[in-house]
């Protein structure tokens, strides 16, 4: 990604010191460097991210560059034409891997930031020449007599542009072949020839000015490249011209404060003495002793490892996790050479925090993160280390000078104890052995093929063969979305119906895996993302993601052109429906806290739904949750909204989670490293008010939720409740659509909405008086003789006994006894049968008979008659009074008559 003489390359180890400069701080260099650039009509950008967002083929930005590459080339445009920037680069996998060297030189660092200005197709050489020149001799009054520059061997305007802005003749002016002086991005991307600046470091120092034989010596080093990009590199070999001619520069920080503040070494300067201080102080380490390469390792490695965790960047065995636990144990191993027995690196980071965070906040905001994350691996490490190494020395006992030691040895060493391969080879070094690559290499494969076979009983169906397979071949897919919602990854994979193709054309729906991806994939109640996905004449939505055995499977519809693999492509998460599952899931977490305040600590999670536009989550309670309950739940869930408290995620062991009080699903399965997710001040001396094991995503601040509303209380099953609840807009909108709601009530009750609830309960009590006084009217009317719902019936005398027999329409079922009941007390003596013609047809008999004949009939046998002659059967009740029906009541007067011949 750089050229083979870059700011930030190889030099030895020597020292000397310009009493001419004064001492100035790495954070002065950067901020005057950049100021400097601002003030001359550059945008100040900041730093890119180390993974980067726009390149799914490298591993670490780099260079200041990075960031730029599209709009070099004219594919992205930003609103300035000019900016500086200090990025953030590192170079510890990949191509470019400093890793090795670290410890053993003056100039080598795993990170380091580069100063930068650039111009897409603004100013070109003449004005680069001048600000640089300004800069280093005018502002920074740098000796113009130490320093020297080199051109393209055939760029004679360079040439005689610094002779001209710089006043500097031919002989401090050497031209170089493309080996030194032709800067490329990579294989393909922006290019052009360069010019670069050297500094004089004095003669005490061995060394000659570049192009000399002496130049790989120390004395004359370089301190700042200026690219004149002009072309493109493509693919095929051919190279095209940019759209317009561009600059693009880069200082390593330092290397310039090492210049400016009179040391040799990058190592002396202000920043790295800080570090190295603190490291020795950690270790009991002597500064100037023999240690001194451990501290060195120790510091840069420090930098390093910490501003990737605070990117997210966990360890692990995988892809950047890799290279990342790769530098932690390099790090790591050299405490313990320095006697450390104890994880003691963790402790180094708020020194790099004090150093280093006013320039880089995500090293403030990811302080917890980084100190939890590298305190966890020290102590994972340590536990392996002691056996690892005793392995080690046992195994290579009998190894002499030029040995090799066996693959499946380094195998072991990396499976069981940890070791990456880079820490046994570097740990043989010095007794000269070598570690059989091709072997390690082989018992990986086949270790890989063993826990293939251990899947394939839980495989049942096809297309989670197909993952399974992905799973092996591919590794799990990098999940970028913590920090991003824009990033791009490489296809790695396409699948069609269940089955694995070379393409998805327009129109076809289907899958798409890539190696890095911003889209959460389902998991853990939170639902997967939705967006775009972007190419080059391609283009895609994703309805949804999802997550199976780590692979990321994004489900798309091809809207434009042709998805094919290797394609590079732009992933963009629907960043609205994100930001509203941020809100619900942090919400979660606060009601899940609250209900445990409010109810007690037997509320457990039983799950969750995490969706854009709604949450909800159930939990262990017998009981329905009162409305003061939820109130109470709410208000607390609210007051944490309202701190706008950082939300602060940190890795660690899950027994440790556990024990420092981190809420966990029950019965959910986690791995040996959970993410740690805590919000809210702290009540006591926890990690924060809410505290839980989660690896979804969350808001930055809970001041992001907005506002939580409880909308519904269930239960789901035997003592488990549900509660669902809303956040931000969604929450809001549901508060104002009830405002509508009863200012529309309001309005036709021709009232005040604070009269709305005393109008309804008075309409209320109204109509329950108006309902009374209806039943009455018709029953009397019923009885009344007169009327649809009257027969013409009369009193009459059977066999000395009175008989009322009655057909009555209109009225209630349960009002029929109520009928009998008042001819009963109306006549005094005798038998009433009053029969109702339902309105469905169906009819229904009471028969009363007064106490004075209760022992010569018994209603509940004289309702047997009625019921049969009304097609049904049964009925029943007291002597006095029985009841019954059935289905035809058109013959109410059978009924009645089988009543009268009975008696
Ligand atoms: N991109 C140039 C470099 O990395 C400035 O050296």
């Amino acid at each position: 990604m750089e050229s083979p003489h870059c700011s930030c390359g190889a030099a030895n180890m020597r020292h000397s010191r310009d009493e001419s400069l004064s001492m100035t701080s790495v954070n002065d260099i950067r901020s005057s460097f950049v100021d400097y650039f601002a003030r001359n009509g550059h945008e100040a950008v900041a730093s890119s991210p180390l993974v980067p967002r726009n390149d799914p083929t490298l591993m670490f930005t780099n260079a200041g560059m990075v960031q730029f590459k599209n709009v070099f080339t004219g594919i992205e445009k930003r609103p300035y034409s000019t900016a500086t920037t200090a990025q953030k680069c590192v170079r510890a996998g990949g191509k470019h891997n400093d890793l090795d060297n670290v410890g053993f030189t003056a100039r080598h660092h795993t990170f380091f930031e580069m100063l930068g200005n650039f111009s897409f197709g603004d100013y070109f050489k003449d004005r680069a020449i001048e600000l640089a020149w300004n800069l280093l001799t005018k502002d920074w009054g740098l000796d113009k007599n130490r320093l020297m520059v080199t051109v393209y061997e055939d760029d004679d305007e360079a040439m005689a542009l610094w002779k001209k802005i710089a006043g500097i003749g031919e002989d401090r002016i050497v031209r170089l072949g493309a080996k030194s002086n032709f800067w490329q991005m990579g294989d393909t991307g922006p290019c052009g020839p360069c010019s670069e600046i050297f500094y004089d470091h004095g003669e005490h120092i061995w060394g000659g000015p570049p192009g000399s034989p002496e130049e790989d010596g120390d004395r004359w080093i370089e301190i700042w490249n200026l690219v004149f990009m002009q072309f493109e590199q493509h693919g095929d070999g051919s190279r095209t011209g940019l759209p317009r001619p561009s600059i693009d520069t880069g200082m390593g920080l330092e290397r310039i404060s090492a210049v400016m503040q009179g040391v040799h070494d990058n190592y002396d300067i202000d920043l790295f003495k800080a570090l190295i201080g603190t490291a020795a102080a950690m270790t009991g380490a002597d500064v100037n002793g023999e240690g001194n390469r451990s501290l060195r390792v120790i510091a840069d490695h420090l930098r390093s490892m910490s501003f990737l965790i605070a990117e997210g960047v966990l360890p692990s065995n995988e892809g950047r996790g890799y290279v990342l636990r790769r530098i932690m144990r390099r790090a790591m191993r050299h405490a313990t050479l320095l006697g450390s027995e104890e994880p003691v690196i963790f402790k180094m980071v708020p020194t790099l925090v004090r150093e280093m965070g006013q320039a880089y906040p995500e090293l403030v905001r990811g302080e917890a993160m980084i100190t939890e994350t590298v305190r966890l691996e020290e102590g994972r490490f340590l536990k392996t280390l002691g056996r690892g190494l005793q392995i080690l020395s046992d195994e290579t006992k009998a190894l002499g000078e030029g040995d090799i030691l066996a693959g499946a040895t380094a195998f072991k060493l990396y499976d069981t104890y940890g070791f990456p391969l880079d820490l046994t080879q570097d740990a043989l070094r010095a007794r000269n052995i070598a570690v059989d690559q091709a072997g390690f290499d082989a018992a990986m494969a086949q270790q890989k093929a063993e826990a293939r076979k251990s899947w394939s009983g839980s495989g049942e169906a096809a297309t989670d063969g197909i993952w399974y397979g992905l799973a092996d071949s591919l590794g799990p897919t990098e999940f970028l979305g913590y920090e991003t919602e824009i990033a791009e990854g490489e296809v790695k994979a396409l699948i069609r119906n269940g089955a694995l193709v070379d393409a998805l054309e327009t129109g076809d729906e289907g899958f798409v895996v890539v190696n890095q991806t911003p889209f959460y994939g389902e998991s853990g109640g939170q639902v997967g993302d939705s967006g775009l996905i972007k190419g080059d004449g391609v283009a895609a939505t994703v309805t949804e993601t999802q997550k199976h055995h780590g692979v990321f499977a994004h489900k798309v519809t091809v809207t434009e052109g042709r998805l094919t693999k290797g394609q590079p492509l732009e992933l963009l998460v629907d960043h609205e429906r994100r930001s509203a599952i941020r809100a619900n899931h942090s919400a979660t977490h606060l009601l899940h806290e609250a209900l445990r305040i409010v109810l007690g600590d037997h509320v457990a999670q039983k799950g969750s739904m995490v969706a854009p536009d709604r949450l909800r989550f159930d939990f262990v309670h017998t009981k329905p949750v009162t409305p003061q309950e939820m109130a109470a739940v709410e208000d607390m869930a609210n007051a944490i909204i309202l701190q706008n408290s950082p939300v602060e995620t940190r890795l660690m062991g899950v027994e440790e989670a556990k024990e420092s009080g981190a809420r966990a699903l029950f019965g959910e399965k986690y791995g040996d490293e959970v993410r740690v997710v805590a919000m809210g001040e702290p009540t006591g001396n926890g990690l924060g008010w809410s505290v839980e094991l989660c690896g979804g995503t969350h808001v930055r601040r809970t001041g992001d939720i907005g506002l939580v509303s409880i909308v519904a209380e269930s239960a789901v099953g035997a003592g488990v409740r549900r509660i669902e609840a809303l956040t931000g807009n969604a929450a809001r909108h549901r508060g104002n659509n009830h405002v509508a709601i009863v200012d529309a009530a309001a309005g036709l009750l021709r009232a005040g909405s604070h009269e709305v609830l005393d109008r309804i309960s008075a309409l209320q009590d109204n109509i329950k008086k108006i309902e009374r006084e209806l039943t009455d009217a018709r029953k009397k009317l019923a009885l009344g003789g007169t009327g649809a719902g009257a027969a013409a019936n009369a009193d009459e005398t059977v066999n000395g006994v009175t008989y009322v027999g009655r057909t009555v329409e209109g009225i209630a079922a349960k009002d029929v006894k109520g009928l009998v009941d008042s001819e009963k007390k109306r006549i005094g003596s005798g038998v009433v049968t009053v029969v109702l013609k339902g309105e469905d047809g169906k009819g229904t008999v009471a028969i009363g008979v007064t106490d004075d004949l209760t022992a010569r009939y018994a209603a509940g046998n004289l309702i047997k008659l009625a019921t049969a002659a009304l097609g049904g059967q049964g009925g029943g009740g007291r002597p006095d009074m029985a009841q019954g029906g059935g289905p035809d009541g058109s013959r109410a007067d059978e009924a009645i008559a089988a009543i009268r011949a009975a008696l």
